[in-house]
């Protein structure tokens, strides 16, 4: 059985907003429960439009931020209130890889500093052996070992992303948090990424939480997705299951919405309204303000998630979608002109 990496339970995250000296601040919930296990060598993915909690819940996973609520558990140990005797431990097993390169990495120290840097504060190797290992994986990652001596300047946009990985990898992390690692990247780079990201987790058995708001990505890397919507998890399970058959309408708009994985039968769905403000959010079920199915249950109960069809579903109705498909199919189905 593969070993669990993380598992998190009901996290979430309130902002206190100021909102001038004599009034209380506001409470904006930027997530509102989650739940996941992630076991190594498994990809979960973690998909919604801007401002839906997922760097909230990339910075609380890699111990960035402390949740508001909630369990982290981080390759056995509690990692919201860790024993001091494995804090350190546990800032190395957990290690992030964000979206702009360039802005994470030192313009002004060398790509070996870079990379030797975390070994010099939690190993004793000698400043030959760090040199090695930071050789060892320029190679590991696609460059050259010699680049070792380069600055971040130097190098192309794919190139200084597979020195952030790099960088990540040093410490021997169990789990990689990865926040829209290969957004700012030509789409020919990304894919080179996104495969370099798969054999490196085959190789070291890593666990990756992905963060992207780009399905086509996420159906390339995933093993599972979990679908957030103003801080709330929709729909969340196997990739199979969501790409192959989403049972929550937002899954179904997002994938609608995204050229390429719509599908054949799958019209194209507008989702209506503007995202509403996270410090008032809708009553009842989040998505219900610009939901094209939701009915009066929906404005007045937040359905929580649960499981339908081997994956959890935060939707009243998830149960009708799957026996009888959203409305415009069924209306399909009926305007279908016998063959
Ligand atoms: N430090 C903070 N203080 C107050 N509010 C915050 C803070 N960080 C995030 N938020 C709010 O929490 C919500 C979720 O933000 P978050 O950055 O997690 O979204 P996201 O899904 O990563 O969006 P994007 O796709 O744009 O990166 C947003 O409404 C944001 O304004
Ligand atoms: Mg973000």
């Amino acid at each position: 059985m593969s070993r669990v990496v993380v598992e998190a339970k009901d996290l979430r995250k309130v902002y206190p907003i100021r909102r001038g000296m004599f009034r209380e601040p506001a409470q904006l919930q930027a997530v509102g429960g989650v739940s996941f296990t992630l076991e190594e060598g498994r990809t979960l993915a973690v998909v919604g439009e801007s401002g839906c909690g997922k760097s909230t819940l990339a910075r609380m996973v890699s111990l960035i931020e402390k949740p508001t609520h909630g369990s982290l558990v981080l390759d056995g140990t509690d990692a919201v209130n860790p024993p001091a005797s494995e804090t350190r431990r546990l800032r190395q097993a957990v290690q992030l890889v964000f979206q702009n390169p360039y802005g994470s990495l030192n313009p002004r120290k060398k790509i070996s500093a870079v990379l030797e840097a975390p070994l010099a504060i939690n190993t004793d190797l000698k400043a030959a052996e760090r040199a090695e290992r930071a050789r060892a994986m320029l190679a590991q990652v696609g460059l050259r070992p010699e680049y070792a001596n380069r600055y971040p300047h130097m190098f192309s946009g794919g190139q200084r992303q597979r020195i952030a990985i790099a960088r990540a990898l040093m410490p021997g992390p169990k789990l990689v948090v990865a926040d829209e690692p290969v957004s700012a990247l030509d789409v020919s780079i990304q894919a080179q990424v996104l495969n370099l990201l798969a054999d490196l987790q085959q190789e070291l058995k890593l666990a990756y939480l992905f963060i992207s708001h780009d399905l086509a990505v996420v159906r390339h890397i995933a093993h599972d997705v979990l679908v957030m919507y103003l801080g709330h998890v929709m729909e969340q399970g196997p990739r199979q299951k969501i790409f192959g058959r989403p049972l929550h309408p937002y899954t179904h708009a997002l994938l609608a919405s995204t050229p390429g994985i719509g599908g054949r039968s799958r019209k194209r769905i507008v989702l209506q309204g503007e995202l509403p403000s996270p410090l008032h959010p809708p009553a009842g079920c989040v998505f219900s303000s610009r939901c094209p199915y939701a009915q009066e249950v929906c404005h007045a109960q937040r359905p929580l998630p649960r499981p339908v069809d081997e994956r959890l579903v935060a939707c009243h109705f998830a149960d009708d979608f799957l026996v009888k498909g959203f409305p415009e199919e069924q209306e399909a189905r009926n305007t279908a002109v016998p063959a």
